[in-house]
């Protein structure tokens, strides 16, 4: 890799410079990633007369999507613009070299087979990779001396990039490095403020957003993030539904600041798979989440709302009958801990029987805290939005799990004791 351009570089991205086949970057946000590369992809165009690249992502549904917008800016930035020529599509580089931009998922061995020719690879996002993407894209950059770059901020130790540079065995010829917002010298004022507040406002969530963690999961978790991702669904892939639950896990105590009221609509297709449709979990009186739970009802045009009544049954049916006298309600007490009810519908999940509609951050972040011996997300949380899911999803899928037959465990003892059915007046 030569360089000719004067453009200073972090030191924790100098490793970078030499030339090497792989040349990783992992990191938190505002760490400069981003910038580093495509600084080093316009000074190696400049070095490089005729040099071609690829700007790679695993979906580029168009150019916004893309780095070009960034590599555009560092060409004015750096002075070099008479040498470049900025296309609708692409940018042609000095001596008649060019760089395009692609999503790996709109293309084949076959298609990417024009490549074969290019110097540099350079994916960006690559946490999200798949590992069919990094399989095709390895042997198609293979002219003697190109080089793939790849810069990610890491989700699970699972995916594809995560595996293939942070596993037991990385490529030989390969150069990785961390980089977090405290290395980068040009980190601003305003991302400064958004990481201040971040490490005080989600502490839970601060050390993958912006430390370069994993996306926090508790050991022996019996949901994953993968199997989550995995099932989402858009609104083209939504069945017809055929029954509409909304499951509600009320706090214990009518004090504002206490827990949350889990609020969760979920749905049964007609092709038997259960969905997760809206999560209107609120905080508050018992008025308002009566009344965010009965909005529920109406906006999802729902069947049902079922209720967990442990603390102060009634109290909350009529709570919510205060607010629509005529409502079916069904009431669940139940005896057993909240790990054990959930425990069932995570393995729906596992079997590929229940999608997320979107994506639900707080609910996902609460499930994947969630283990077989309990719940292991921060002391002063309640995973209310996970009971709520739990409630919903068991009532659209009895048979699976209470057992027909045979010895009755405790989950289906504890379930019938306390089951109770009360369907408007
Ligand atoms: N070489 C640089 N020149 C000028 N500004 C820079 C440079 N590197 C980083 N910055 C500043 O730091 C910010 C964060 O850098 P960058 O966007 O490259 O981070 P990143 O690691 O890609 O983060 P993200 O995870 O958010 O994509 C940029 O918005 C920019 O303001
Ligand atoms: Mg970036």
């Amino acid at each position: 890799m030569s360089r000719s351009l004067d453009i200073p570089v972090a030191e924790c991205f100098e490793p970078l410079l030499a030339p090497m086949r792989y040349k990783g970057a992992w990191g938190g946000r505002g760490s400069g990633k981003s910038h580093t590369f495509a600084d080093l992809l316009v000074d190696n165009c400049v070095a490089r007369p005729g040099l071609r690249a690829i700007c790679i992502r695993e979906v580029q549904k168009s150019l916004k999507d893309s780095v070009k917008f960034l590599l555009e800016s560092k060409i004015n930035e750096h002075e070099v613009g008479h040498l470049f020529k900025i296309r609708k599509d692409d940018i042609v580089t000095p001596g008649g070299g060019l760089i395009v931009f692609i999503g790996l998922q709109d293309h084949t061995a076959e298609s990417l087979k024009s490549f074969e020719g290019f110097d540099v690879a350079y994916v960006e996002e690559a946490q999200s990779i798949t590992a069919r993407s990094l399989e095709l894209m390895r042997p198609t950059v293979r002219k003697p001396g190109s080089e793939l770059w790849f810069s990610w901020n890491p989700r699970h130790a699972s995916d594809p990039v995560d595996m293939l540079f942070r596993g037991p065995n990385p490529p030989p010829d390969s150069v990785v490095i961390n980089a977090n917002y405290d290395s980068n010298p040009f980190f601003t004022a305003e991302l400064e403020a958004e990481r201040a507040h971040d490490e005080i406002a989600q502490p839970d969530r601060y050390g993958h957003i912006w430390l370069g963690h994993h996306e926090p999961m508790a050991i022996g978790a019996i949901w994953d993030r993968l199997t989550l991702h995995q099932g989402r669904v858009t609104a083209e892939q939504m069945p017809e539904l055929e029954r509409i639950v909304v499951g509600v896990d009320p706090p214990t105590t009518a004090n504002p600041g206490s827990d949350e009221a889990g609020i969760i609509v979920v749905g049964l297709g007609v092709n038997g798979r259960g969905y997760v449709l809206e999560d209107f979990s609120t905080r508050g009186t018992p008025e308002k989440w009566a009344g965010r739970a009965v909005a529920a009802y109406d906006h999802a045009d729902a069947d049902v709302i079922v209720i967990e009544t442990n603390q102060g049954g009634l109290m909350c049916e009529l709570t919510l009958r205060t607010i629509r006298r005529e409502l079916p309600i069904i009431m669940v007490h139940t005896k057993i801990g909240k790990h054990l009810r959930a425990e069932p519908v995570a393995a729906l999940y596992k079997l590929g029987r229940v999608s997320h509609f979107g994506a639900f951050p707080e609910l996902e972040d609460q499930m994947v805290m969630m283990t077989a011996a309990g719940w292991e997300g921060p002391e002063h949380v309640s995973p209310d939005r996970v009971d709520a899911l739990v409630y919903a999803l068991t009532e659209l899928f009895p048979k699976l799990i209470r057992k027909k037959s045979g010895p009755v465990d405790t989950f289906d003892e504890a379930w019938e004791y306390g089951r109770n059915t009360t369907t408007g007046y």
